[in-house]
């Protein structure tokens, strides 16, 4: 593990803190039954140690960029629990989909703020990826801001595209588009959040 990072130089982000509680609300129940997660994109790493901590009954991996990967650990190092998994290194597209061991796969997932910040065929990748990958009693929870055929649920939401648009990232996907890209999941919630976000929860159909 790198440890490298003292604590007091830690990335941190305010929204996380706001937004965690509302979050595990739904995760305690989606993940119920799951044993082994997969957090793709955990950037600072506050939701991993807050997930992992409050659902010890399985196994929370953390996956990122590994330029994140110092920032997780550090956050991992200050808030031990013993089911939260060091940063593994995920760049979607990722040929080599990854696994929880030999013997297991990831029977859940979670992404929160990712897919209005990757680019397009990264979403793409990362719904495909999930699609082919999910087990058939597994759960994807997909947090974040989206539009719902092509509307935007707030003035604020429809700026900040806009602004993410000018600065090069992928921008706001919609939930029909991520519909077409896993053709074999269905979004069985779409659940209203703060701040106008959703949490969005994918099966197998
Ligand atoms: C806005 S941050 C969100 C971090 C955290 N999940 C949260 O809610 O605060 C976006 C995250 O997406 C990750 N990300 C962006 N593109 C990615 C890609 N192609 N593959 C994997 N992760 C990616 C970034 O590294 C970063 O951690």
């Amino acid at each position: 593990m790198n440890n490298d990072l003292p604590f007091e130089q830690a990335p941190f982000s305010q929204p996380c803190e706001n937004n965690k509680r509302a979050i595990l609300d739904l995760l305690t129940g989606a993940f119920e039954n799951l044993s082994q997660v997969l957090e793709i994109g955990s950037g600072t790493g506050q939701h991993a140690v807050y997930f992992a901590k409050h659902l010890p009954h399985l196994t929370w991996h953390c996956a990122d960029q590994v330029e994140y990967h110092a920032g997780i650990n550090a956050w991992i190092k200050e808030y031990p629990t013993p089911n939260i998994v060091p940063p593994i290194s995920l760049k979607i597209p990722q040929e080599r989909w990854p696994r929880p061991n030999d013997e297991a796969v990831f029977d859940g997932y979670f992404s929160a703020n990712t897919a209005h910040i990757m680019q397009k065929h990264e979403v793409q990748a990362l719904m495909h990826s999930i699609d082919e990958h999910l087990p058939v009693d597994g759960v994807f929870c997909q947090y974040g801001p989206f539009t719902q055929n092509g509307v935007f649920n707030s003035q604020s939401n429809a700026d900040f595209h806009q602004s993410l648009i000018e600065n090069g990232y992928g921008g706001y996907r919609d939930l029909q588009e991520l519909q077409k890209w896993a053709p074999n999941l269905s979004l069985t919630k779409c659940i209203d959040m703060p701040a106008n976000n959703l949490m969005l929860m994918w099966r197998r159909a």
